[in-house]
């Protein structure tokens, strides 16, 4: 049991990575809060990691409010008496993200608010309560494209994940020696709803693969099996990393044909 005793809280836990983390987490001895905007899909999780004999409570919120935000920290420290693992998940891709003349301010301001503010307003609340217990392990989802830029664009959400891997490493750098460690985890092209809505044509996924050494999209459990080491206490010196789960893609210039 990788994560026995620890209580986390995982944000976008309703699909993809969130599902994924919340449910192998469970299984390896968390206490689950499982907050979702979507109050049917986190309800959903929470569902499923008990009737497999976990430990889960579902939450509703915005994590681009801060009211939303300060009481998913308070009910998850009120249900399981502190919390552990703050994992800041929760992120969009807008489908008229474009380039600077297509993209509006309203989807910038958007995107902004939900992937940036997000993760401040989940630490702005989160590291009181790692602090009240001892310590514990921050994990902000960015992405690959913090680190490459893409020709077929999506400005607003690589600004956003940019943002989210610099204001990562302050983060841990602010908070090393209060025993709260703070990665960015960066995951490449995954197979999820998120990116599939975005690359819905088979020329733009053809377009995203050709540039992937391993050919293929990721799965959001092998992104949830990264966030699993960043949260337990076998990652206990690893702190204001760029964990990068990409299947190679930052590393090459080329691929095999
Ligand atoms: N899918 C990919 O290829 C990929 C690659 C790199 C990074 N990421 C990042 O991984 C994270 C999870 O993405 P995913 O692919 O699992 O997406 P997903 O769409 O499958 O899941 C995201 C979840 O977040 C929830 N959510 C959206 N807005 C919210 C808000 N304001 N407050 C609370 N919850 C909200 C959604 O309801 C959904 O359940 C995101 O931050 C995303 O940017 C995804």
């Amino acid at each position: 049991m990788r994560l026995k005793d620890k209580v986390a809280l995982i944000t976008g836990a309703g699909s993809g990575i969130g599902k994924e983390a919340a449910l192998l987490f469970a299984s390896e001895g968390a206490r689950v809060a499982a907050v979702d905007i979507n109050p049917v899909a986190a309800g959903q999780t929470a569902q499923t990691i008990r009737a497999a004999g976990g430990d889960a409570i579902a939450l509703t919120a915005d994590v681009s409010k801060a009211a939303d935000c300060e009481a998913m920290i308070s009910a998850a420290e009120s249900a399981y008496g502190m919390l552990n693992v703050l994992f800041n998940n929760a992120g969009i891709s807008h489908a008229d993200d474009d380039d600077a003349i297509a993209t509006s301010e309203v989807v910038w301001d958007l995107t902004f608010a939900v992937n940036v503010k997000g993760v401040f307003l989940g630490c702005k609340y989160g590291v009181p309560a790692l602090r009240r217990a001892g310590g514990g392990s921050i994990i902000n989802t960015a992405s690959f494209v913090a680190i490459l830029g893409a020709a077929t664009p999506q400005l607003a959400y690589t600004a956003s994940k940019g943002a989210v891997l610099s204001m990562s490493r302050e983060l841990a750098a602010i908070h090393a020696r209060e025993n709260i460690r703070v990665n960015a985890l960066c995951p490449g092209p995954l197979y999820t709803e998120l990116l599939m809505k975005y690359l819905n044509t088979d020329e733009k996924k053809q377009r995203r693969l050709v540039h992937i050494p391993m050919g293929r999209f990721g799965q959001a459990k092998e992104i949830a099996y990264a966030a699993l080491y960043l949260a337990s206490d076998e990652s206990s010196f690893v702190t204001g990393t760029e964990f990068l789960v990409d299947g190679g893609i930052t590393a090459a210039y080329t691929t095999p044909l």
